[in-house]
């Protein structure tokens, strides 16, 4: 079946059986390998995406389930110069990160989290990625990340 999907900004078009998923769809149609594959059970959250806006675990979601709506990745977020979006800024600045292979799901449901809460505290950071998995950091620059940017936006 043949789906369009609008993934940062652009238009992609691509042929997928009813199993296919979203994650494959973006990784492997679109060639957008950002958004990583760490489970495909919908547990670790290294698939997280924007669709229509939300975050949501792309692993979960048939990509026929994204025909016609705007998908938005990790490698939509910098501007066209190159220049971070503010919350890759502050996990940069942070150390939010160590191997980097949860980053850009955690960035894009960190995104998302600060949409909802733009003055979560530590407490509600930490519930708001808790779908969100880390073997590297332990959390506390990650949260501490999170916390930077809520500042920095409210300032
Ligand atoms: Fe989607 Fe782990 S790959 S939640
Ligand atoms: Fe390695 Fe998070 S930085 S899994």
């Amino acid at each position: 079946m043949q789906v369009d999907i609008t993934i940062n900004g652009k238009p992609v078009r691509g042929d997928v059986e009813t199993r296919t998923l979203l994650s494959d769809f973006i990784r492997e149609t679109a060639g957008l390998t950002g958004t990583h594959r760490g489970c495909d059970t919908a547990q670790c959250g290294a698939c997280t995406v924007h669709l229509d806006g939300k975050a949501v675990k792309s692993c979960n979601l048939l990509a026929l389930q994204a025909n016609g709506r705007s998908v938005a990745t990790i490698e939509g977020l910098a501007a066209p110069d190159g220049t971070l979006h503010p919350m890759q800024q502050a996990f940069r600045e942070c150390h939010g990160l160590q191997c980097g292979y949860c980053t850009p799901g955690m960035v894009m449901s960190a995104i998302d989290l600060l949409r909802r809460d733009p003055q979560a505290n530590d407490a509600a950071v930490r519930h708001g990625l808790e779908g969100n998995l880390c073997r590297c950091t332990g959390y506390e620059n990650i949260v501490k990340a999170v916390r930077m940017c809520a500042q920095r936006a409210s300032a």
